[in-house]
């Protein structure tokens, strides 16, 4: 027998996708411009040249694409709603034909007894909202509740898993204060006090969007589950060292404690907080507490894990510093690192006490092509995911509550600044004649799915 590990009995099993990734008709039936139209229609932003203009033109061919879905037997989908697609200014008049796009898409999946699971905000904010400053402001907060509770009215009736935001942290910190994501570096900031000030104040107001939309949505849609996505990965000290420790705790500060600890009702963590060293003259009375407002589940979404190394430590000091010299890495360059999405789901169980967990996005990029035979195998992206599936196993032996795991992704798809270079889906996407095919990884998963357990 191939079966080597099971899963709890309603286990949900599901593959994941963004708005501005897939859909493509960036500016068809009255679909507003968001920051990543203008983001990659401007020169030098993204790899190639690359836009979402059509990306896996989704949009037309969302029938064939739950069609796919059906065919590889997912419980459920995780997707995003394309904001300036409802609401073209960001706020006020709203788009009918978005609202119905999507409303069809509900309909369809659960015709195939698929599971909608809806992320609100997946980076693609309406331009026009950036244009009055973003995120960085406070009304962004404001409106996001609009938008929030005009898709909650429409879809509550239908859609009872809800994720508020996707990756809090690359939106403030790789948007404002890198500037590798949309709206990219912004030509009056540039200072990089001044950035790190916007990406902190950015962050702030997505939390805070956040914690203000939860009561709305649970108020729309009876017995809604609420929850939000977060990038969260270990980051490992290189060596025993204490200044190799302290700059790997520093850094899990500002990339996993800066979001949950405050999500958790403890705060921003006051060590980051003094590192920083900036005001935080956004923080609002009430905000706080906004923000801790209970969820039902915490989103994971886990690819690698860093290893840190201080630049204070002297080679001379002889502490041996590599923790697994030559670690074999996917295509992005990420170390593959399974045992991290144990460690994981562990500290968010039993360190922060999240009651229900999901892995939302896991998977890899690889160079895939379609063979002779016209197949496309990927032996190393089945690999990749049945270690992580193994060590999501092992953390449901040891008592975490993890109802799910979402593939990433459905299918291959424009992977933000590095356009349609990095191929992670499990269905290969030919995008001159945007034909898909099953990867190998696809058929496995289909027989995970049916068997309810890891096989080969
Ligand atoms: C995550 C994003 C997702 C995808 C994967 C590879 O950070 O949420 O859209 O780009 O990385």
């Amino acid at each position: 027998m191939p079966t080597i590990t099971s899963f709890p009995p309603d286990f949900i099993w599901g593959a994941a996708t963004a708005s501005y990734q897939i859909e493509g008709a960036w500016d068809e039936d009255g679909k507003g411009e968001s920051i990543w139209d203008r983001f990659s229609h401007t020169p030098g932003k993204v790899a190639h040249g690359d836009t979402g203009d059509v990306a896996c033109d989704h949009y037309h061919r969302w029938r064939e694409d739950v069609a796919l879905m059906k065919a590889l037997g997912l419980h459920a989908y995780r997707f995003s709603i394309s904001w300036p697609r409802l609401l073209p200014e960001g706020r006020g008049r709203v788009n009918a034909a978005g609202l119905d796009f999507y409303g069809r898409l509900v309909d369809v999946l659960l015709e195939a007894t698929i599971e909608p699971f809806v992320t609100l905000y997946h980076w693609d904010l309406p331009q026009a909202l950036q244009d009055r400053g973003g995120w960085p402001v406070r009304a962004t907060a404001e409106a996001f509740v609009e938008y929030a509770d005009l898709i909650t009215r429409k879809l509550g009736d239908r859609v009872k898993h809800w994720i508020t935001l996707n990756e809090p942290f690359v939106s403030a910190f790789v948007g404002y204060l890198e500037g590798r994501h949309a709206p990219g570096h912004s030509d009056s900031f540039d200072f990089a006090q001044d950035k790190l000030d916007e990406a902190l104040a950015a962050a702030h107001h997505l939390l805070l969007a956040h914690g203000w939309a939860v009561p709305v949505i649970r108020c729309n849609c009876a017995g809604a589950q609420v929850g939000i996505v977060l990038n969260l990965s270990g980051q490992t000290p290189a060596s025993p060292s204490a200044a190799d420790r302290a700059v790997a705790w520093r850094q899990d500060g500002v990339i996993n404690r800066w979001f949950l600890d405050p999500l958790s009702a403890r705060g921003y963590p006051a060590d980051i907080v003094q590192h920083y060293g900036r005001p935080m003259d956004f923080v609002q009375a009430g905000d706080l507490e906004a923000i801790a407002t209970p969820l039902d589940f915490l989103g994971v979404n886990y690819y690698t894990r860093n290893v840190v190394r201080s630049s204070v430590v002297a080679e001379a000091e002889n502490v041996p510093r590599t923790v697994f010299p030559n670690p074999e890495r996917t295509e992005m360059g990420w170390e593959v690192y399974p045992d991290g999405l144990y460690e994981l789901l562990g500290r968010m169980h039993f360190d922060c006490r999240f009651p229900a967990l999901y892995v939302t996005e896991n998977g890899a990029a690889y160079q895939d092509q379609i063979g002779p035979d016209g197949q496309v195998d990927d032996p190393l992206r089945v690999a990749y995911l049945k270690e992580h599936l193994a060590a999501a196993a092992r953390a449901i032996a040891a008592g975490v509550p993890l109802r799910g795991y979402f593939a990433w992704s459905l299918m291959d798809n424009f992977e933000w600044a590095y356009g349609y270079s990095k191929r992670f889906g499990l269905v290969y996407v030919d995008y001159r004649t945007q034909r898909r095919t099953l990867k190998t990884s696809a058929h496995w998963y289909r027989r995970v799915i049916a068997a309810n357990a890891l096989v080969d």
